[in-house]
């Protein structure tokens, strides 16, 4: 029996790595990406060209989309907000449009940067209230999808962590690792604190809920406890067996860093209920990461 047909956009990036491989039983996999391919499995896809999106999708008719695709530097996107509107939320526009065309079911990827991180904890119902040209992109986008689309899942998280064992992604361990090799100490803020998720646990879950046809609408995904950026950073120096030396605090504005909220903990009630998340701890997912 022929497998239905899942188009992950975005697909060079750090979750796509994973996301590939853990819809692989259930799908015929198709990876779009933006640059040119004429690898078989893919398919050449510019989010921001709403054409091209729909050309792309005439071509694969998948039944099933990811949409990973998205300006995801936070401190690129505000210097360049245009672009960032552009990719993060008019991209997210076009491919749902193009999901309605071609009568096919949406996940869509978001993030914790739509609130301010002024309180601690965050549900779904509360009101969004970004800090940046990024958060504000994803929460316009949030919109798009959802009126365009009742029955897509709007996923949102704080900080995946993982390796994509290639550098120019997202895929903060990656250039971690890298400085911590060449005995470069790295800065980590002191004041920013999340619910991380391994990318690992993550792709398993977006796979999942995707498959599920009953599971609609907004989600947050996370840990069951908040951690600082340092505290992290700390552990995953620990489990590496990096000397603690090359774990430095930030406690400064940085010229250039884009607004970031403080407590980024999303609540994860709502998830619990329709799916197993397997991992529950920020050191179950620290551990994942290296295992
Ligand atoms: N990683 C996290 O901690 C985190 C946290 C919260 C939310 N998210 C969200 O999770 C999703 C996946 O993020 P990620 O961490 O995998 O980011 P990533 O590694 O930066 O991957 C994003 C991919 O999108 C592609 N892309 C950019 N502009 C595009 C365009 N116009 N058309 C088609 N593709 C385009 C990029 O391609 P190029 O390689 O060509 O630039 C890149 O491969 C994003 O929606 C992100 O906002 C991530």
């Amino acid at each position: 029996m022929n497998k239905p047909r899942l188009l992950i956009i975005g697909a060079r990036g750090f979750l796509a790595t994973y996301a590939v491989q853990s819809s692989a039983d259930r799908f015929d996999v198709i990876r779009g990406d933006r640059s040119s391919s004429a690898q078989p499995g893919t398919v050449q896809l510019d989010v921001a060209d709403s054409s091209n999106v729909d050309r792309a999708f005439r071509q694969v008719r998948p039944n099933y989309v990811l949409l990973l695709a998205a300006m995801s530097d936070i401190d690129r996107c505000e210097a360049a907000p245009e672009l960032a509107f552009a990719t993060n939320a008019r991209g997210a526009e076009h491919v749902a449009n193009a999901c309605v065309r071609a009568n096919a079911r949406l996940l869509f990827t978001s993030t914790a940067a739509v609130f301010d991180g002024k309180k601690h904890g965050y549900g779904e119902e509360d009101e969004v209230s970004p800090l940046s040209v990024y958060g504000n992109s994803k929460a316009w986008a949030e919109n798009a999808v959802r009126s365009l689309l009742p029955s897509a899942v709007l996923l949102r998280f704080a900080l995946v962590l993982g390796f994509a064992g290639k550098i120019g992604t997202n895929a903060m361990l990656d250039s971690v690792m890298q400085k911590w090799k060449a005995g470069q100490p790295v800065f980590f803020p002191i004041r920013e604190t999340r619910n991380p998720i391994d990318a690992d646990s993550l792709s398993k879950i977006m796979i999942g809920m995707l498959a599920n046809d009953r599971v609609s609408g907004l989600y947050h995904v996370g840990a069951t406890d908040s951690i600082s950026r340092f505290e992290l950073g700390k552990r995953l120096a620990a489990r590496a067996g990096v000397s603690s030396d090359l774990v430095r605090p930030l406690d400064a504005a940085v010229p250039g860093r884009a607004p970031r909220g403080e407590d980024h903990f999303l609540f994860t009630d709502k998830i619990r209920k329709v799916c197993n998340l397997g991992v529950q701890t920020s050191d179950q997912m620290i551990e994942r990461c290296f295992s």
